[in-house]
Parts: C-alpha cells; structure tokens; sequence
C-alpha cells in the first residue's frame, strides 16, 4: 500500500528534486498532488512517466493525504500548517518555520532518526518535522558521526553556497547574470542583493544582528544543539554565497575535547552513512561541487591536522543543496517516520 503524497511548492528549485527523490528512492506514492500558487496552476511536471498538473494551494489541498512535502517558504508554512495537520498529514517542512519550536523535531535521519519516528507517534500521524538549514545538515553529516566518538569543543566554518539555496529564480539569475558580464551587457541584479558573476558576498539572510551575524552563520550553532541533542555544542560560521549553482562546500576547522588525527577522522567517516570519503592525492582529486551536484552522498576530504591548534582537524565538505540539504533530507525524513528505516542512496 502506497501512499498519498503532496508537495507544496513543486514548481520551485526543491519541489521539483522532491518529486525525482521520491521517485529514484522507490518512495510508494499512490497519489501525488502538486501544490504552488495561482502562477503556475495548469501547468505540468512529470512523474513516473506521467504528467501531472499543477494545482492551487488551499487549506481543502491536504484532505485526504498522507505526507506533505513543504518547500514553499517561511510564510506558506506557518500559513498551511493547521490545515495540513487537522487533516491528519504529516509535514515535512523545509523552511526555517518551525525548526527552534519545542516538541517540533528537527531531523537529520542519519543523525537523529529517533526523533522524526517518535514525534510521529506522538501525534498520531498528525506532526510537523522541520528540514534543518543546508549548511547545518552538511556540516552535521561530517562532524557528527566524529563528536560521538571524541566530543567537539568548538567548530568554525567558511561556507561558499551555491544559488540553488535562494531558489530557482536565484539561479537563473547566475546563469543570466554571467552570460551579460561575459557579453559586456548590463545586468541589474532582481533576486540577490548584489552583482553574482564573477563575485562573492556575504550570504544574503534577511538581517545582519547587533554583533554582525547574519542569520544564516546562527543557524548552524542553534540547529546543531538540537539535532546533536547536546546544548553545549559550539560553532561559528562566515556564510558566503558563491557563483556555483546547486551544491554548497564548506570549509570546517574542528576542535575536540581530546587528540585526535587524521587517520581517526578517516576512519570513522568511511564507515558513517551517508558520507563518501573522496581524496586522490596522485590525480589531485578532492569534493567538488560539480561533482556533488546530482549526489545523495555528502563527501568529505582534505582531512588534516590543525597545528596551530592542540586536538584540531581541518575538513573540507561538499553536499548536494537541493538534495542533502533539502529535498533528499525531508524525503528521508518521512521514510523513518512512516517505514523506520532509510532506502539506500543512488552515489
Ligand atoms: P510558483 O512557481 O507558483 O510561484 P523557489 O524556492 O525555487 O523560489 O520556489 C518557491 C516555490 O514556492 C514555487 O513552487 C512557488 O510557486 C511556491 N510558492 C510561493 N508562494 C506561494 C504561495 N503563496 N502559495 C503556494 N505556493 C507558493
């Protein structure tokens, strides 16, 4: 028996990846409605083999379903969630919404699976389990398997993020933008706030606070105590966009609590899920986000000691955006909440 399965915002950067991962995955949907604002209601998006149209979203939208699928924004979410719930659906949620709010999981399934399984019990098939932000999954998915064995004391992050984080229209934005630069045209940036060919700057989080973060570089402090379950898990982050379309890199300086070596690192990331160890030293081959982009796998390499630093390691990170840290996440999110367990990754 398969299930009824929407996706709100399927016509977006993640709504569409939602539907490949459920389909690449062998996810049993019986029926899937697609759900976006009157912009693009009619059109259509295919699904195993077949088309299917565009609907309006309204609170009726979720009756009868089982599993929805958010990736529509912040607002969208907050708007839709009583509607969705009272109809006894699960959300998956992908905006930041509700991902601090108490007894609202916030699932990374290879790191806190329990959490997603138990929250759904709990509400009866009628809960919310919140996506956590992109750069927090990535990072995670590399740091946690190595703060159960040796805790971490503090972590620090450079992030260079792809556009696919700021949507689809982001990214047609780069393309856009850098074909103009490229011809010598003008080009008057629409989504990000400033010039993206050719340039960086800081990630475009709708507020830079009193001590200079944006909300982005809090996020992964924030989300980790909460994934990790450990409230003295420490990190700071410099969060950059960068002219790369769909998968973010991240750069992680890693103090423990105790010595370590590269070789520990490597052991353990070798063996965690989810996680492809990739360094060639003789082809000078290491993550790359060309590579990753279309990946389920997050890779890891470039793992070496900090001497600067007692019991510190250097990491170099890519992950998927759209996929680990967004569609494939909340995907597997709802594979632990309602089958236990996670299907195997593609590469
Ligand atoms: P639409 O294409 O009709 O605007 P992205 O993250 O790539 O920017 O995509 C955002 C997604 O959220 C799109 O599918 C968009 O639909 C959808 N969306 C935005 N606002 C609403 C809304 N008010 N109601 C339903 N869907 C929305």
């Amino acid at each position: 028996m398969g299930l009824s399965v929407a996706i709100v915002g399927a016509t977006g950067a993640v709504g569409v990846e939602f539907m490949q991962v459920l389909e690449a995955r062998g996810f049993p949907v019986d029926r899937l409605t697609l759900l976006a604002s009157p912009r693009s209601a009619g059109s259509k998006l295919p699904f195993k083999g077949r088309d299917i149209t565009v609907e309006v979203l309204t609170e009726d939208s979720f009756k009868g379903h089982d599993l929805a699928l958010f990736s529509a924004g912040s607002s969208v979410s907050k708007k839709y969630r009583q509607a969705c719930t009272d109809s006894g659906c699960l959300m998956v949620d992908n905006s930041s919404a509700f991902r601090m709010e108490d007894g609202v999981p916030l699932v990374v399934p290879e790191i806190n699976p329990a959490d997603a399984a138990k929250a759904f019990r709990k509400n009866g098939g009628k809960g919310v389990i919140a996506n956590p932000n992109c750069v927090t999954i990535i990072a995670l998915m590399a740091v946690a398997p190595l703060h159960r064995a040796i805790p971490v004391k503090r972590l620090l992050a450079a992030t260079y993020q792809a556009a696919s984080g700021a949507g689809h229209a982001a990214m047609v934005e780069l393309q856009e933008g850098t074909r103009a630069a490229l011809d010598g045209r003008p080009f008057e940036p629409k989504v990000l706030p400033l010039p993206y060919a050719f340039n960086l700057f800081p990630h475009n989080s709708p507020w830079i606070d009193a001590e200079g973060y944006c909300e982005e570089e809090i996020k992964l402090s924030k989300e980790g105590r909460k994934i990790l379950g450990d409230p003295a898990f420490n990190a700071s982050a410099t969060c950059v966009r960068v002219p790369v379309l769909r998968a973010h890199s991240e750069a992680l300086n890693i103090e423990f609590t105790a010595p370590v070596s590269p070789e520990w690192a490597y052991g353990i990331l070798r063996s965690a899920p989810g996680v492809r160890v990739v360094e060639d030293r003789a082809r000078n081959r290491w993550p790359m986000p060309l590579d990753v982009a279309g990946a389920d796998d997050v890779q890891v390499g470039r793992i070496r000691t900090d001497k600067s630093q007692p019991n510190t390691l250097d990491l170099w990170v890519v992950g998927d955006q759209l996929l680990k840290g967004a569609a494939l996440n909340a995907v597997q999110c709802a594979e632990v909440a309602f089958f236990g367990a996670l299907a195997p990754n593609r590469r």
